[in-house]
């Protein structure tokens, strides 16, 4: 897969891609991740990418023709159309199911806001989705870009050691995840329920998923929507 950030802040982003699992998945060519800085598109020699907004106001509004010059670069690099997103408070909510989506798609192109906003003509101009990663505000959109590509890159064939790890993850079937336990059996007086230590994986995955359920219907009733069956297996 390839992903290009277009950034005001491509230093902002570089510890997530050379750490951990994305880290490991840049090297081995399971992701081709770049940064591409807005300014490189300025204008002008002040290299400047915002401006104050027509009508007055607060604030700083990003400029079209950086965004639109740095994306015809970006997209002239590769063949084919980019799935775009235009990550901003303003945009659907992201899931599980539309992290998946996003991961089936060979090209990503991630546009990263800040300060106040757009100008409106780049999301009319342009053809994004427009993504927000939850409903509070951050002052831009690069840590979204890493949630999202951290997201994305761990669901990639072989991103994960274990390619089953993502299957039980919390979400991926509707569900938060159960608990988990590991050595010590015993751990300040608190132990390690019986089954797990049973060896009967008949049991531990009936134990496994009435936890997941129980968890789910307690923290998190409304992932329990279109969950009839999990709902009465709980009951
Ligand atoms: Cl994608 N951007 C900003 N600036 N704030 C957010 C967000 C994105 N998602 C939630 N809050």
């Amino acid at each position: 897969m390839w992903i290009d950030v277009l950034t005001l802040f491509p230093e902002v982003l570089e510890p997530l891609l050379a750490s951990s699992i994305v880290g490991r998945a840049v090297r081995a060519g399971t992701v081709d991740v770049e940064c591409v800085d807005f300014r490189d598109f300025a204008h002008d020699k002040h290299r400047s990418v915002d401006d104050r907004p027509f009508g007055g106001g607060p604030g700083m509004v990003l400029m079209c023709g950086p965004v639109f010059d740095a994306l015809e670069h970006i997209e002239a690099r590769r063949e084919g159309d980019p799935a775009r997103i235009l990550l901003t408070p303003q945009g659907e909510l992201l899931t599980q199911s539309l992290v998946a989506e996003l991961a089936r798609q060979p090209w990503l192109v991630i546009l990263c806001g800040h300060y106040e906003g757009f100008d409106e003509r780049i999301r009319i101009g342009i053809d994004t989705r427009e993504i927000s990663i939850g409903d509070y505000v951050l002052s831009g959109g690069e840590p979204a870009a890493m949630v999202l590509i951290d997201a994305v890159v761990r669901l990639l064939p072989g991103a994960l050691g274990d390619e089953t790890s993502a299957v039980s993850d919390s979400f991926t079937e509707g569900l938060l995840e159960y608990p988990q336990y590991t050595k010590p059996r015993s751990f300040r007086g608190m132990d390690v329920p019986d089954v797990l230590l049973s060896g009967d994986h008949g049991r531990i995955a009936a134990w496994r998923r009435e936890q997941a359920i129980r968890r789910t219907l307690l923290r998190r009733p409304d992932l329990m929507n279109g969950f009839g069956t999990a709902k009465q297996e709980a009951t």
